[in-house]
C-alpha cells in the first residue's frame, strides 16, 4: 500500500478517539492534515482545538473548526499527533515540521496523547531521521558547537524561522542509544528551546498503520 493511504487509514482511525463535547490538542504534518479533514466531518461532536502550529491552524481555520489558545483551556482529555520515528519503549524524534516546542508543550498538558503512524516510523534505534532542536537565534552558534560535543553531525535548518520566531538546528548520524539521557543533557544547554526527542511525553496509545491492518499499542504501566 502507498504510504499515502497507510496514513490516511490511520487518520481515520484516530477519530475513535475524539472525545465527545471536548477541546482537543492537535499536532502538525501530512498524516495530521488527513486527520483534520476527517475531523472536519464530525467537528459539532466536539467544541474545538488547540493547535501546535500555524499551519494546523490554517487548516482548522479552511475547515471552520473552532480554535482555542492553550491558556484558554482547563482541561484536554486527548492531544493526536504523529511522529518522524518511534522506537519500542514508545521514545520519538518528532519535529520534522519544526513544530516541536508547541507539540511537547501540548502533549505535556494533554491527560492522553494519541500518536498515529505509518509503518515506516517504527525504527530499532532512534536518529536515522535527524533530530530537531529548537535555538533562540542569538544562541544558535554557542548551542550548535555544545551539540557537536554530545555527537553528531549539525546542520542549521535552511530557511526556517519557527512559529515562535526560533532557528532549528538539525543533528544528523546521531544513533540515539539512551533517548532520556540525551533529552535531559540537550535541554540543559543554555539556548536551547526544545529538542526532538521525546521521552519523558510519550504516547498513551500508538496506532500503526499497516497494509494489512492497523496495529494499536498501548503504553505499559
Ligand atoms: C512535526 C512533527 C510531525 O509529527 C512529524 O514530522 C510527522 O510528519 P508527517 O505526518 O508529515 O510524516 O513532528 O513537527
Amino acid at each position: 500500500m502507498k504510504l499515502e493511504k497507510l496514513k490516511k487509514k490511520v487518520a481515520f482511525e484516530a477519530l475513535k478517539f475524539v472525545p465527545f463535547k471536548q477541546i482537543i490538542g492537535i499536532g502538525t504534518g501530512s498524516t495530521i492534515s488527513y486527520f483534520i479533514k476527517y475531523l472536519s466531518k464530525i467537528k459539532d461532536k466536539i467544541i474545538g482545538v488547540v493547535s501546535s502550529s500555524k499551519k494546523t491552524t490554517k487548516i482548522l481555520k479552511k475547515y471552520g473548526i473552532k480554535i482555542f489558545k492553550l491558556n484558554e483551556v482547563n482541561y484536554l482529555p486527548v492531544y493526536i499527533d504523529s511522529a518522524d520515528e518511534i522506537n519500542k519503549n514508545m521514545e520519538m524524534i518528532k519535529g520534522g515540521g519544526a513544530a516541536l516546542m508547541r507539540e511537547k508543550i501540548i502533549a505535556s498538558a494533554s491527560k492522553k496523547f494519541i500518536c498515529i503512524i505509518d509503518k515506516t516510523k517504527k525504527v530499532n534505534i532512534l536518529g536515522k531521521f535527524p533530530l530537531p532542536v529548537e535555538v533562540l537565534p542569538m544562541s544558535y552558534k554557542y548551542v550548535k558547537n555544545e551539540l557537536k560535543k554530545i555527537g553528531g553531525n549539525v546542520i542549521r535548518r535552511k530557511n526556517i524561522i519557527t512559529d515562535n520566531n526560533n532557528y532549528i538546528l538539525d543533528i544528523n548520524d546521531f544513533f540515539i542509544l539512551n533517548p532520556k539521557n540525551i533529552e535531559k543533557k540537550i535541554n540543559n544547554i543554555p539556548g536551547v528551546l526544545s529538542v526532538g526527542i521525546f521521552s519523558k511525553r510519550k504516547p498513551d496509545v500508538l496506532l500503526i498503520g499497516k497494509n494489512s491492518r492497523i496495529e494499536t499499542i498501548f503504553k505499559k504501566f
